[in-house]
């Protein structure tokens, strides 16, 4: 693929801006600066790096990020901050057009922090947010007042939401505190883990997400830090049922 279009792809603006990056010298190309932009390269793998910025081809993006507290998942936010604004430009700028970039896989409230996965493949999104595949997500749950037994028990029994007489529960459930809950879901409706937590006559005061499938939220990924995910965990996470 010639570089211009390597550069295009991975969202580095329009293909007159990609080119001309190339010929000013801003691109170096496995540590080698390449000022052509017609040049031909292998894009699979392919470390390069624009104005100084390192990078690596990835034909789809496939992202984790811890989001903070304060954020919204929203590209339009009403009140707070957008979880986009901590992406750097090229993946909020990836494929161009109308649907531009990554999309959150699902979203996480405004308060709640902890594990989001990001894509631009539709397919990808879909099969990790549909209610059909039931991906278990893993959330901390920090209680206003202290759980006890009965309250565990209806969250595994199942309980009812305003808006759905169908109950809704918990795939698991353990008391990590006296006011701390693992709570394990395979669905994911609106503030599910607020409302479920609400019907057994408690309040969520901290909200966290550690876990969807097999990923786990690395320790070492701070509030706001992103990563893209590893081949080992597209394949582990690509694995569920
Ligand atoms: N459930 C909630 O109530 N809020 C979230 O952010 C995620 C799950």
């Amino acid at each position: 693929m010639q570089l211009q279009e390597i550069l295009f792809s991975q969202g580095f603006g329009t293909r007159r801006v990609c080119a001309g990056l190339v010929q000013q010298g801003f691109v170096t190309v496995a540590g080698v600066p390449c000022a052509e932009p017609a040049t031909e390269f292998v894009a699979d793998g392919l470390h390069f790096t624009v104005q100084g910025v390192a990078w690596e081809y990835h034909e789809k993006a496939y992202l984790m990020l811890h989001k903070p507290a304060g954020y919204e998942c929203s590209q339009k936010p009403s009140t707070y901050p957008s979880i986009y604004t901590l992406l750097p430009a090229p993946i909020r700028q990836r494929g161009g057009g109308a649907a531009a970039g990554v999309q959150a896989v699902g979203r996480l409230d405004q308060d709640t922090t902890g594990l989001l996965l990001l894509s631009d493949d539709g397919k990808f999104i879909h099969r990790m947010s549909s209610p059909k595949h039931h991906v278990p997500k893993v959330y901390e749950v920090t209680a206003k007042h202290p759980m006890d037994d009965r309250q565990i028990q209806k969250l595994l029994a199942g309980v009812v939401l305003d808006d759905d007489p169908k109950p809704v529960r918990a795939a698991a459930c353990a008391q990590t505190g006296e006011l701390q809950l693992s709570l394990t879901l395979t669905e994911g409706k609106y503030h599910q883990v607020k409302r479920m937590i609400a019907a057994v006559g408690n309040r969520v005061e901290g909200l966290h997400r550690s876990c969807i499938g097999s990923l786990a939220l690395p320790a070492d990924l701070k509030p706001g830090e992103w990563r893209w995910l590893t081949a080992q965990d597209l394949a582990s996470i690509s694995a569920l049922p």
